[in-house]
């Protein structure tokens, strides 16, 4: 064979392959999976609209929770899933596209569901990768396709598409979907922390148990803790009101003083008092979520949204030219959230000063500035019947009250273990503490060499300061 001759056998054969192909392009049914969704919507693939809207991980029970508040109205039959390789990494009109195609065996599988946080005890499945035919708004039909987050094949958030024949319908759908997503909102009413979590699926925003803590559990001087409770609560019980007058509901409550004195206690307080309001509790290095926690708080309103620590922010300014970023950062988050909305900012610090400048720069963000100081006697004397010294004569506490000249709430705390400690040496061990194990306790506490958990423990005097930036822990 000459080359002429087989060049024109190569041509003939590629002919010969394009044309058989073709014929059985043409004769291959229409995938199950393509026809499943073209036959719902009665449209052709080519001519399919798809509209997706990507929300935050920790989004994906609100999102469930619209769809599944969205199909309770419309009715729609089973969730389906697809089976089939690198289905992780396409959106649903690109896996119709390439089944269409012959590409992959994209075929009706079982839905994938993950398990995801609604609450501090509470965990619900989540569709991660799924399927539902439905209608939309206006009745036409429509196929609602639910993702999770795969991070590891890169994909970052949940999201839901709606696909249709046409795009109003499904923008339409898309929009319904996500108003009752805001209305069935996992998150409202919850104590939330931003950071890593360890629950799957829901890596940033863990839900917290609500404390309950009685007024009589928190030690202040007389009238403190009314205060406070009258500026955070008071004003969301009278929101209409003042807003019908023209007032401002946003507030801000700065909580310092010294370590262990009841900072932290009393927002604990606050939340447990407060029942369906929604907190957002930023600590140390989730700060940095703080634009984040702000929307939140502004969306899940009435809330507060809690900074605690917030020194360690502001003590940064010192060390960056320009400031601190992240304080300008809460600053900003404060601001932005509009002067109407029930949202109280709730710092705490036990460096005051280091923020006053910052403060007084900015005025309006913090319209209350409680100091928590450590204890007077009354307050001590209180302490000290609160953690156990139920049983202790008036005369031998009084003289306990005078020895703790200048200790912290936590220091009591302490003291109260170790006396209990004490009094379980004896046989039988007394239920409650007496003066002598209190005053053992005392003693031991005092001695030289607990000096260290002395500072540890907010005591004054003979604190060890540290040198890397992180005293604002310790004692002042
Ligand atoms: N005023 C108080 N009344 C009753 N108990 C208190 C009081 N203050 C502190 N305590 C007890 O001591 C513990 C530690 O106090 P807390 O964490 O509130 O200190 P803090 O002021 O937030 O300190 P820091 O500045 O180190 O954060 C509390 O969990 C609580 O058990
Ligand atoms: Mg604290």
């Amino acid at each position: 064979m000459d080359l002429e001759e087989a060049g024109s056998l190569a041509r003939s054969l590629q002919q010969l392959f394009q044309d058989a192909h073709t014929v059985i392009d043409e004769s291959r049914p229409t995938p199950e999976l393509v026809a499943r969704v073209t036959g719902h919507l009665s449209c052709a693939l080519k001519d399919l609209v798809c509209v997706t809207q990507t929300f935050q991980n920790w989004e994906h029970a609100s999102l469930q929770r619209g769809v599944d508040a969205y199909l309770a109205e419309r009715g729609g039959p089973a969730w389906y899933g697809v089976s089939g390789q690198g289905r992780e990494h396409n959106d649903t009109i690109d896996i119709l596209t390439a089944a269409n195609r012959g590409f992959e065996r994209f075929e009706p599988g079982a839905v994938d569901y993950a398990t995801t946080a609604v609450g501090p005890e509470e965990t619900v499945e989540v569709v991660t990768f799924g399927l539902v035919e439905t209608v939309a708004p206006d009745g036409s039909p429509i196929v609602v396709a639910l993702r999770g987050p795969a991070e590891t094949f890169g994909r970052e958030g949940c999201r839901v598409e709606v696909i249709a024949a046409a795009r109003p319908a499904a923008t339409r759908a898309r929009e319904e979907i996500e108003r009752l997503m805001r209305r069935h909102d996992v998150m409202r009413g919850q104590i939330l922390t931003f950071g890593v979590s360890e629950h799957r699926g829901n890596s940033l925003v863990t839900f917290l148990p609500r404390p309950a803590l009685g007024p009589d559990e928190v030690i202040l001087t007389e009238g403190v803790l009314e205060t406070i409770e009258r500026h955070v609560a008071g004003i969301g019980r009278h929101a209409e009101a003042l807003l019908a007058r023209g007032q401002h509901l946003k507030r801000g409550l700065l909580l310092h003083g010294p370590p262990g004195t009841g900072k932290t206690h009393t927002v604990r307080y606050l939340m447990g008092r407060m029942p369906g309001v929604t907190v957002v509790v930023m600590a140390g290095t989730a700060l940095r979520f703080i634009a984040e926690a702000a929307a939140l708080a502004r969306r899940l309103q009435p809330a507060i949204v809690v900074v605690e620590d917030v020194d360690l922010v502001a003590h940064e300014r010192r060390y960056s030219e320009e400031g601190s970023p992240l304080l300008f950062t809460l600053f900003d988050a404060m601001d932005g959230i509009g002067a109407d909305a029930d949202v109280t900012f709730v710092l705490t610090t036990n460096r005051a000063d280091l923020l006053e400048d910052a403060l007084a720069n900015r005025p309006g963000r913090v319209d209350l500035a409680v100091e928590v100081p450590r204890p007077d006697a009354v307050c001590r004397a209180a302490l000290l019947r609160l953690y156990g010294a139920r049983e202790v004569p008036e005369e031998d506490l009084a003289r306990l009250v005078t020895r703790t000249d200048g200790m912290t709430a936590s220091f009591f705390k302490e003291l109260l273990r170790r006396a209990v400690l004490e009094s379980l040496r004896e046989d039988p061990a007394p239920d409650m503490p007496s003066e002598a194990h209190l005053t053992a306790a005392l003693e031991e506490m005092l001695r030289a060499r607990e000096a260290l958990t002395r500072s540890l423990l907010g005591a004054p005097g003979n604190v060890t300061r540290m040198t890397n930036g992180t005293d604002g822990l310790l004692s002042e």
